[in-house]
């Protein structure tokens, strides 16, 4: 009875989500990014579509769940930072490493994905202002290479995101990022919803609904499925504490399991939901579907400009944009400001805004020079999430314990029937599944090879 007060008390002093819809806004909101909207659609589209849809939906809830549940576990249990879950939970051990490897990730991620949110910003007052009314996609080109080629309006513009992004952080978990995430998930919704209805009313867009959706399985490359395995870690934030994080403020009342289903529920859907209002309308307008990172900046306002309404669903489109990069550049501020703030002893505002500032040096040099944004990018997707990843699979599996992980798991009070299976995935299946991305990635294997 003492026990559970003072256990209570714990949990009642440090900030957390107020209930189930507010955890799944925002866990749902870091998922939901650009990942989603910018990348998962050229991706696909580079890897010849349904097949690869088939794939990714096969890793996200095969590999993507458990993770995801692993962190949530390591979180909650820890009650702390990504750093302080690990120095806790192994105490003297070197697994707080991971944390590291985590917070300088967030840095990374967060430096770049600002630069792409700065473009969306600017997108967005472009699209505002009409500005693409009566250009042709090579013109519109030009904007985008303009903007992209390291220009001050994108440094200024990327600096803008960050401050809006650190003032919600700032606020806390309730009355910031929760509160936030639940007006802007919706929103987020409603639009992506009303673009798929204009997309999928075009003349021809049948055949963008065949490319998403009818498999063939002869244009899957063994590079298009270790990129789905890539893509399923990124989408869903996976693989350097952002989960765990949020997993640390989620009420033990609340099932874990259910929680990872949601989220990876909501987050595949959107990113299905923008291959839908996406290809329907590159194929009706004859664009070429394997256009890379310019399909939402190039391709999109082009279409726009052809289509009735478009200037209203253009506006939509980089609104949906800025929204999805939002929350998720929260939750990787998140990460830090949770560490600064806790092992650190800073308070909260402080933590926020010295986070930023630190943040803004390396985002301006991505901004600047193409090669450290893809540099930034390439190590933080491609070697610390699958490193992490790996790592907190293995934690979790083989060293944390399996009496504590089921503990957690059932600290709501309901048996959880999925444990072996669970465990069977952590503790084998995942690990082996991203050792192969990650030693791809590294270029160690050659992809036709095996
Ligand atoms: N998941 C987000 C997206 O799809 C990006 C993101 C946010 C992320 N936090 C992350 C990716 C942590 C990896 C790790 O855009």
């Amino acid at each position: 009875m003492v026990f559970t007060l003072k256990k209570q008390i714990m949990e009642n002093n440090r900030d957390g989500f107020s209930g189930k819809f507010g955890v799944i806004a925002a866990a749902a909101g870091s998922a939901i990014g650009l990942g989603n909207i910018w990348r998962f659609p050229y991706i696909l589209g580079e890897n010849g579509g349904a097949a690869f849809l088939l794939v990714y939906l096969l890793f996200i809830f095969v590999m993507g769940v458990p993770v995801m549940l692993s962190e949530f576990v390591i979180g909650r249990k820890a009650q702390s930072n990504i750093i302080g879950a690990f120095k806790k939970t192994a105490p003297g051990k070197p697994w707080y490493i991971i944390g590291i490897m985590g917070i300088g990730a967030a840095f990374m991620i967060l430096s770049f994905y600002s630069v792409v949110a700065g473009w969306t910003l600017e997108y967005a007052f472009l699209a505002l202002k009409n500005n693409f009314a009566g250009k042709d996609i090579v013109e519109i080109k030009t904007i985008y290479d303009n903007l992209t080629a390291g220009s001050w309006n994108s440094v200024i513009i990327m600096i803008l995101f960050l401050a809006i992004t650190a003032l919600i952080v700032s606020f806390g978990i309730q009355k910031g990022i929760e509160r936030y995430s639940k007006i802007l998930m919706p929103m987020l919704f409603i639009i992506i919803v009303l673009l798929c209805i204009r997309s999928i009313t075009l003349a021809g867009a049948s055949d963008g609904l065949n490319f998403l959706f009818k498999p063939d399985f002869g244009k899957l490359t063994t590079n298009a499925i270790l990129q789905a395995l890539g893509q399923a870690f990124f989408s869903l934030s996976l693989g350097m504490g952002v989960m765990a994080t949020y997993g640390s403020y989620i009420k033990k009342s609340e099932s874990l399991g259910k929680t990872a289903i949601s989220v990876s529920l909501t987050d595949t859907c959107i990113a299905v939901l923008a291959g839908v209002a996406i290809f329907p309308a590159v194929f009706a307008f004859g664009i070429e579907q394997g256009e890379g990172p310019g399909l939402v900046f190039v391709t999109l306002p082009a279409i726009f400009n052809q289509m009735f309404g478009g200037y209203f669903f253009a506006v939509s489109f980089f609104i949906l944009l800025i929204i999805a990069a939002l929350t998720s550049a929260i939750s990787l501020l998140e990460v830090v400001v949770a560490y600064f703030s806790e092992e650190l002893k800073l308070n909260r505002i402080a933590a926020t805004w010295i986070a930023t500032g630190a943040t803004i040096m390396p985002a301006i040099i991505c901004a600047k020079y193409g090669a450290v944004f893809n540099f930034f990018d390439k190590t933080s997707s491609n070697v610390l999430l699958p490193l992490g990843g790996l790592l907190i699979v293995i934690f979790a599996g083989w060293f944390m314990g399996l009496n504590k992980v089921r503990k957690e798991l059932e600290a709501d009070g309901r048996p959880a029937r999925y444990f072996k299976v669970f465990i069977f995935i952590i503790r084998f299946l995942a690990p082996i599944a991203i050792a192969l991305v990650f030693l791809n990635s590294l270029g160690l294997m050659n992809a036709g090879n095996f």
